[in-house]
């Protein structure tokens, strides 16, 4: 990989710990996200995020997976049909949703990517090393661009809830890329953390609780700070209350 050009570490005896807002950031309190902000990811950023995930080390350097940034309403529409239904409407709605995939055929690039020796004809001369290969360095990459986008302040939902082979034929119709997973990636918010799946309108409650003819039937609601994620909750029991 890259030699360190920065003079700070050039000169520094040993690399120092990074402070713990950034160890927060980039670990302790970050999280996978389902929903962000309505906020544009730029191209300007993404080079930013390509900039710095492309340090993480991988065998041979051989740099295997291939990133496709879907952001446009049109590659939006090609990515929809392949997605699982638990991962449909939230990919379409975020800002930016990363394919990582891989090239299978990355050895042939060994001989600019690893010039220490050329490493090409190892993966000629035996292909069932290429898949575990690009399966085990691709997936790091993709793990390098999950930590790159929140060094960046950016929020990353991976997914592997989508159809491979559909990606494939609807954005690597040469067979020469494979998708690995999937990044969905913007300015995460918490909205909409919390809400229960397929919860029922409270219209819908049974007649002994709505006439509150009978014990047992709590209400329940949530207050949260505008400027905060603490929250307040309140149960009433409603023949009681
Ligand atoms: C490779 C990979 C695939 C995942 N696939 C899905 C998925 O298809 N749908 C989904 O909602 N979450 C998916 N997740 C998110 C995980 O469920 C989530 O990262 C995990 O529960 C940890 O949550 P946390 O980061 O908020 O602690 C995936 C995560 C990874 C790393």
């Amino acid at each position: 990989m890259g030699a360190h050009s920065d003079t700070a570490v050039q000169t520094a005896d040993r690399h120092v710990a990074l402070d713990d807002h950034a160890l927060d950031q980039l670990f302790r309190t970050a999280r996978t996200y389902n929903v962000f902000r309505d906020e544009a990811i730029s191209d300007e950023t993404i080079h930013k995020l390509y900039d710095l995930l492309k340090w993480g080390p991988t065998a041979f350097n051989a740099q295997p997976a291939r990133y496709v940034f879907v952001r446009s309403p049109e590659a939006k529409g090609k990515l929809g049909p392949t997605l699982s239904s638990g991962n449909r409407d939230k990919t379409l709605a975020a800002p930016l949703t990363v394919i990582v995939a891989v090239d299978t055929h990355f050895h042939e690039h060994l001989p600019s990517q690893f010039p220490s020796y050329d490493a090409r004809p190892l993966f000629e001369s035996t292909p069932a090393l290429i898949e575990p290969t690009i399966q085990r360095n691709g997936s790091l990459q993709g793990a390098y661009l999950i930590l790159a986008a929140r060094a960046l302040g950016l929020d990353a939902g991976p997914m592997s809830g989508f159809n491979a082979d559909l990606v494939n034929q609807a954005f690597f119709a040469d067979g020469r890329w494979k998708a690995n997973f999937l990044i969905n990636l913007g300015y995460g918010t918490n909205e909409k953390r919390g809400r229960l799946p397929g919860k029922r309108h409270i219209s819908e409650r049974p007649l002994p609780a709505e006439q509150r003819r009978e014990l047992g039937h709590w209400e329940m609601d949530t207050v949260i700070g505008s400027a905060s994620n603490d929250c307040i909750l309140t149960l009433v029991e409603r023949l009681t209350g």
